[in-house]
């Protein structure tokens, strides 16, 4: 889970590279490092801390001058983030250096292997033993770099994104993918590198992902050739042209790239039903569905499976799926439903929703339900990704890119993504009247001025987190399909503000969580005035008789919270199963402001990383 860049071309490396880190920082900000080359050899500078220390460390110890160059920002899995652990990392002879997102599995049996043949180790990591094998293999074996990478990784089990070069060969950089995402770029007579696109799309809309067990030689000046780890056989790259936009990844003026995203909700909402939803004509349209419509009304049930917030929008999507189109559904913690050997039947229909699309418990979920036989549907934000193109189909958000570690924009695409599909099958159903469909468009449609409109709170929530900003504990409380807003909400208070939040269905409270409140604990109450209004308005009674202080969010309008809330922020009206999309705005908002006034790293809490492609 680290992000990798590479270049090797007409330019100056350093100054790609680093950018290109910036924009991967998401994957992993614990540890940096930079390898360029030029005639005079290499220059490597390493450094626990962000991208920004690295630079400073850069410019300060080495010459930034090179046309070769490789890159990497570490989430530390063997070994502590230091300077020592961190990428690139040199064989013993010093000849080949490598970068590496992933895990080596089986690195302690290899690692006591070399160390009998003579070498030594300077770091903890896997990676230094990765590269040591390399060496090995080359030598023993003498040939050449690309098909050394490969005898060498069918002796390794786990996961990886690699790039490796030879300082006596500097016109070439194998590459090789398992499990962990790697693009390359091409451009004119230079190729690029990276986790993701972001690095070299200002340079080249061009680029092939490798597929896991794949690996590529780059050769300035060739074609770049494909392979297959196993067994050499030659593979094709599949070229795509891509459409990523370089404003879309930069801060356009917010100060942090989450509040950019809080923002980005009424567009990017709307850019998900785009195309999709066409109210006026009373129709939804998705390919993913409509190609597989079948599957999904002959399923016996779906099953959700997700991590994090995503898990919390599949939580929605159980209540909107059972509400409108009357299928049951499970949702599932990827991570425990994959090692639970779970009951799956070819008449079951999986979805997996993942804004990254790399998340590895997500990930091998998907591998097992596609080995016993159901059809898999993935609901992803980034193009291309992992999980994107293990899955049967699907149906991307188009939320645009998601650079804060904390999902915002991630959660109200996946639910809108996931509300369409609910549509449209009660509607191929026959089990929604065709008044109700239409009418719940035009509700859908409405959703991106509303939440514009929950925007305008910004102001007043700011001055609420003042109050709470010291809080040791919060509490969330909502029923139904606003339970999961609840768990939502708590997790990125506590993730990036660093306070212990806890999020419950407001009922189930007096079965032990009352305990907590007393005039010091601050609980946020999702009382929107629909479904169990009456019952949430108790709720809130029995904070307050334990003087408990209550932050509600309510419909505009409002008047019974409003009389007992000690705060209250108000989201406009809209149906029972849209309102999710409107109450998780405030909450974003709150828990930004905290964040902000304890003097968080917003963008970046510590020891998160955006992807998770580790177990
Ligand atoms: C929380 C957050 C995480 C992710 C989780 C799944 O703000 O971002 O909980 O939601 O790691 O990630 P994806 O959606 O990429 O599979």
């Amino acid at each position: 889970m680290c992000g990798i860049v590479g270049y090797i071309g007409h330019r100056e490396a350093y100054p790609i590279i680093i950018k290109g880190l910036q924009r991967l920082e998401y994957r992993g900000y614990d540890s940096a490092g930079i390898v360029l080359y030029d005639e005079a050899g290499t220059k490597l500078a390493k450094t626990k801390g962000k991208v920004e220390d690295l630079k400073k460390k850069a410019e300060d110890t080495i010459s930034t001058t090179g046309k070769l160059g490789l890159g990497h920002t570490r989430w530390a899995t063997h070994g502590v983030p230091n300077d020592t652990n961190s990428h690139p990392h040199y064989s013993n002879s010093g000849n080949l250096c490598i970068i590496h997102n992933g895990i080596i599995e089986n690195y302690e049996s290899i690692k006591k292997e070399l160390i009998k043949r003579g070498y030594t180790f300077t770091s903890d990591t896997d990676t230094e033993v990765l590269v040591n094998l390399i060496e090995e293999v080359k030598k023993t074996e003498d040939v050449k770099l690309g098909k050394a990478v490969q005898i060498a990784l069918n002796q390794v089990v786990g996961a990886y994104a690699i790039a490796v070069f030879d300082v006596n060969k500097p016109d070439e950089i194998v590459v090789a993918k398992l499990g962990s995402p790697l693009a390359i770029g091409i451009g004119e007579n230079e190729y690029f590198v990276a986790s993701d696109a972001s690095p070299f799309i200002e340079y080249t809309n061009n680029a092939v992902y490798l597929e896991d067990e794949e690996m590529a030689i780059i050769r300035l000046g060739k074609e770049i050739k494909l392979r297959k780890i196993k067994d050499d056989a030659i593979a094709y790259p599949n070229i795509l042209e891509l459409q990523l936009n370089i404003e879309e990844i930069e801060k356009g003026g917010y100060d942090h790239f989450m509040l950019k995203e809080i923002y980005e909700q009424p567009r990017a909402i709307q850019d998900t039903y785009r195309g999709r939803l066409l109210a006026d004509q009373g129709i939804i349209r998705m390919a993913g569905i409509d190609q597989n419509l079948e599957k999904f009304l002959k399923a016996d049930r779906i099953i959700i499976v997700a991590c994090g917030t995503s898990w919390h929008a599949g939580l929605v999507a159980e209540y909107i799926f059972e509400d409108l189109a009357r299928i049951p559904v499970e949702v599932e913690y990827a991570s425990e439903f994959r090692y639970r050997n779970p009951v799956i039947t070819e008449k079951d229909v999986l979805i997996a929703i993942s804004q990254s699309g790399e998340t590895a418990d997500t990930l091998a979920a998907i591998k097992m339900a596609k080995e016993r036989g159901a059809f898999v549907f993935g609901v992803c934000n980034v193009v291309g990704s992992s999980i994107a193109r293990e899955t049967h189909a699907g149906a991307y958000t188009h939320a645009g890119p998601e650079i804060g570690v904390a999902s915002t924009k991630a959660f109200t695409t996946q639910i809108t993504i996931l509300s369409l599909i609910a549509l449209k099958l009660a509607k191929e159903k026959g089990v929604m009247s065709d008044s109700k469909f239409h009418e719940y468009l035009t509700q859908l449609e409405n959703v991106p001025a509303k939440v514009e409109r929950a925007l305008k709170s910004n102001d007043a929530i700011e001055e609420i987190a003042a109050v709470y900003k010291d809080s040791p504990n919060c509490l969330y409380l909502g029923r139904g399909f606003n339970f999961p807003v609840a768990l939502e909400g708590a997790l990125k208070l506590k993730e990036i503000s660093y306070i212990h939040a806890e999020g419950y269905p407001a009922a189930e409270m007096k079965h032990g969580p009352i305990a907590l409140i007393d005039e010091q604990m601050p609980v946020v109450v999702i009382a929107t005035k629909q479904g169990h209004y009456e019952k949430v308005v108790s709720n809130i009674q029995e904070i307050k008789s334990r003087k408990g202080k209550i932050i509600a969010v309510v419909f505009e309008g409002d008047k019974v919270v409003k009389e007992i809330a000690d705060h209250v922020i108000e989201v406009p009206e809209t149906e029972e199963f849209l309102s999710p999309l409107l109450t998780t705005i405030p909450l974003q908002l709150l828990s930004y402001h905290i964040a902000l006034m304890r003097g968080c790293n917003v963008d970046q809490p510590r020891n998160l990383a955006k992807s998770v492609t580790v177990e």
